[in-house]
């Protein structure tokens, strides 16, 4: 409903707000490691970090970073070409992981039955998010355009993996898109994030893998590459693929930074360019020294700062500077800097589900521990709110999917979880 829209879930009239109530502590006087080292060959999820290692949002929060750059989202809604849509969609999945340049503070893990909301009138679209599984931990969200033009959704199950140094989180679950306009549906699945140096050393954050973005009314398909920075930090942020068609001809070249920008360029021009590369690294490797440390993996430094344009390449993405205030803020966004606002007006319409809502994870963690105990005999019993389970109509992989309703702001026998 229309009045449902202009509801005080919205990050409300003084929206940009550009800072948080406090700034943050020293990691300094914590030993990651000590905590570590009890807990090798488990899994990471299951371990209590101390706080200080947080950043004070929750993952359903950290979700919804997903959504700073929707902009790409109603062009591509507004272009007649699917390759130019295609070129958007891949912009907007590149997009939505440069919130985590540099944010090494850890997401609160979501209670189970915990939900977040969020509206933003200015970008266009609002967006509501469960925490439909405790063990494993899965978060489903369901976001909306204002002006109808298109849906967003998916479920998301961050697998982790600890290899002594470094944590990997892949990113399970499908992420789909429609532009209901077109009538078109774009799947993928996010790239596997690592953090390095988590026991000594500066951590630092790589995106890697594969990214294969199908639009299932036509079949094209955008096959993007996140890098691994490589001994020489040549490849550090890079993001390199095409978009090509159900007969595998390549359309377009895409290449950029995931923490910088993206560029579109013609597939021949952009072999021609790579060739060419290539035989000028062969030549520089011969010529360097290459220091392995025992100690961390150092984040290399990389030849030269930004993406070397080539010529006749379109811009399809650049990145909006942080707020001056981000490095004493968790390196916060724009964006994310209202995440957790609250005020009076949408206080008295929000379920008391919303992470909005939580007190210090404490206590927290403690109330949900004796919580799931008085549970567990009847853990099954469990009925998730706003999100049930299923197929995803496109791709066929087992999702969550939202079952509506949510913004009737009709809310009664919520859980008791906070
Ligand atoms: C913020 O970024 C700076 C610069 O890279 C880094 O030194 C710092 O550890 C980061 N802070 C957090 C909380 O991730
Ligand atoms: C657990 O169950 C007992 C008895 O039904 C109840 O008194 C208590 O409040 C419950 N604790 C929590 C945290 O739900």
């Amino acid at each position: 409903s229309p009045g449902g829209r202009r509801c005080g879930g919205r990050a409300s009239a003084d929206l940009g707000r550009t800072s948080l109530p406090s700034r943050m502590f020293s990691r300094n006087d914590f030993s990651i490691w000590s905590i570590l080292r009890k807990c090798i060959g488990m899994e990471l999820s299951k371990i209590t970090m101390p706080v200080v290692f947080n950043e004070p949002l929750s993952f359903l929060q950290r979700l919804t970073d997903y959504m700073e750059h929707t902009y790409l989202i109603h062009k591509a809604s507004s272009l007649a070409d699917p390759v130019e849509g295609m070129q958007c969609v891949a912009a907007f999945a590149v997009s939505a992981v440069a919130s985590q340049w540099e944010r090494t503070g850890k997401p609160f893990n979501p209670l189970l039955g915990e939900t977040y909301e969020l509206v933003r009138d200015d970008l266009g679209f609002r967006l509501i998010s469960e925490q439909v599984s405790h063990h494993p931990p899965i978060s489903a969200f369901h976001a909306e355009g204002l002006n109808n033009d298109f849906i967003f959704h998916g479920s998301i199950y961050p697998k982790l993996k600890f290899w002594g140094k470094s944590v990997e989180a892949e990113p399970k679950g499908t992420i789909t898109l429609e532009l209901l306009e077109h009538n078109e549906a774009y799947t993928w699945t996010n790239p596997t994030c690592c953090v390095h140096n988590i026991i000594v050393g500066k951590l630092w954050i790589e995106q890697c893998g594969n990214v294969e973005i199908t639009n299932h009314k036509t079949g094209d398909k955008c096959v993007l590459n996140f890098k691994p920075c490589g001994l020489f930090g040549k490849e550090l942020h890079k993001v390199e693929g095409y978009i090509q068609d159900k007969s595998k001809k390549k359309l377009r070249a895409l290449y950029g930074k995931w923490t910088e920008c993206l560029y579109s360029v013609d597939p021949a021009t952009f072999d021609a360019y790579k060739k060419n590369d290539k035989k000028n690294t062969e030549e520089k490797k011969n010529s360097k020294q290459v220091s392995a440390s025992e100690e961390s993996d150092e984040m290399p430094m990389p030849d030269s700062e930004s993406v070397f344009v080539i010529p006749r390449s379109v811009l399809l993405w650049r990145i909006a500077p942080r707020p001056p205030n981000s490095a004493q803020m968790y390196n916060f966004t724009s964006f994310a800097m209202v995440l957790n606002e609250v005020d009076k007006e949408m206080e008295s319409v929000i379920p008391k589900t919303d992470c909005k809502l939580r007190p210090d994870i404490r206590p927290l963690e403690e109330k949900q521990r004796a919580a799931r105990k008085n549970r567990s005999k009847s853990e099954e019993d469990w009925k998730t709110r706003w999100f049930h389970q299923g197929p995803n109509p496109y791709s066929g992989a087992q999702d969550w999917l939202y079952s509506g309703s949510y913004w009737d702001r009709n809310y009664y026998n919520l859980p008791d979880i906070y």
